[in-house]
């Protein structure tokens, strides 16, 4: 029977558990203290089990906690990444370690695959400040305007979007259109940061990321001056006079890249918080600080949920057929752009 997801039973870990799972600590032990370990490594290898038994493949985002982004999962990486990787996928079941939209994204790329995520209550605040009706009201208002919509939305909304975006790629996608003006959808703070490097007029609406709207330019002051030299990565959700303080603003994955190319001495993140704890472990010579917020959503996501997951096949994912045929085409769309480019 299904344990309930949450309840910790330290006894559980064994000394074979300890065993099958020492690499694994290896690993991660840069950014997990090692009193933490006893109480993860029994549902990493209880995961690790089920997704043999159940030809299943887990997806996590960059934001997931490094005791699930650097141990269970098969494929990390930002939403463009996940949303292509999942069009890949062969196994029978995906286990999405994101949020709401992530999944559904991943159900549109690869409609015959069983997706699960491991708390339907993983939302996002960009997601659920726009809906379907709303997207009709503004195309009513701007008749003939393209409507570019970041991936960060329900199906429902992409389903009424000419094209997704998300924001590795944002300004690509707006420049394909060949239009003067977009309506760009539905990060206020985002289309302020494709408006400064483009020609095209964007429309934008009123969402934010809960998350990055809590940062201000006074932060990254503050940490220059408490740490002289250092470099400073923002997310583009962040409000455009936070990203104009930074030294470079991009995806998490174009932060990752960043760091690991330029491998600067100190570096901060501007952005949810796991994401420098998932970049420290593969680069353990870069010093991080930490100035970061955490995403609640993305936190409901945990090993116990996922271990959950895989033992009673749920909560699984699905787009109605009406909305999925029309919400596929524009991230499909948006997939096309990227291998044009
Ligand atoms: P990216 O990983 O695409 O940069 O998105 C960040 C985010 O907030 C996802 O919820
Ligand atoms: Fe949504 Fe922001 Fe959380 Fe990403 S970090 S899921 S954009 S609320």
């Amino acid at each position: 029977m299904a344990r309930p997801a949450g309840r910790i039973h330290d006894s559980d870990y064994t000394a074979g558990v300890a065993a099958r799972t020492a690499a694994l600590y290896d690993r991660v032990k840069r950014v997990v203290p090692a009193v933490e370990w006893p109480v993860f490594a029994p549902d990493i290898d209880a995961i690790l089990e089920l997704k043999r038994r159940r030809n299943a493949v887990v997806l996590a985002h960059n934001y997931q906690t490094p005791e699930i982004f650097h141990t269970i999962a098969d494929i990390v990486g930002d939403s463009l990444a996940l949303a292509r990787e999942a069009a890949k996928v062969d196994a029978d079941v995906i286990v999405l370690c994101g949020v709401h939209f992530m999944a559904e994204t991943a159900k549109l790329m690869n409609p015959s695959r069983k997706v699960l995520i491991p708390d339907l209550e993983a939302g996002c605040s960009l997601a659920s400040s726009i809906t379907g009706a709303d997207v009709r009201a503004l195309k009513a208002r701007y008749p003939g305007v393209p409507v570019v919509t970041y991936v960060n939305t329900s199906a429902e909304v992409k389903a009424e979007s000419d094209v997704c975006c998300t924001s590795g790629n944002a300004v690509d996608v707006v420049e394909s259109l060949g239009a003067d003006r977009v309506i760009f959808l539905p990060d206020e703070y985002l289309a302020k940061n494709v408006a400064a490097q483009t020609d095209v007029e964007i429309i934008s609406w009123q969402g934010k990321c809960e998350v990055h709207e809590r940062f201000a330019p006074a932060d990254i002051e503050a940490l220059r001056q408490a740490h002289p030299g250092i470099v400073v990565l923002a997310h583009p959700e962040c409000d455009r006079p936070v990203v104009e303080a930074a030294d470079f603003a991009g995806s998490t994955a174009a932060m990752s890249k960043y760091v690991s190319e330029r491998r600067p001495a100190e570096v901060a993140l501007i952005t949810e918080c796991s994401m420098s704890d998932n970049v420290a472990v593969a680069n353990p010579d870069v010093e991080f600080v930490r100035p970061c917020n955490l995403c609640p959503h993305m936190k409901q996501i945990t090993l116990p949920k996922i271990r959950r997951a895989l033992e009673t096949m749920t909560f699984e994912v699905d787009v109605p057929a009406d909305v999925a045929g029309r919400a596929r085409l524009a991230v499909e769309r948006m997939v096309e752009i990227g291998r044009s480019r």
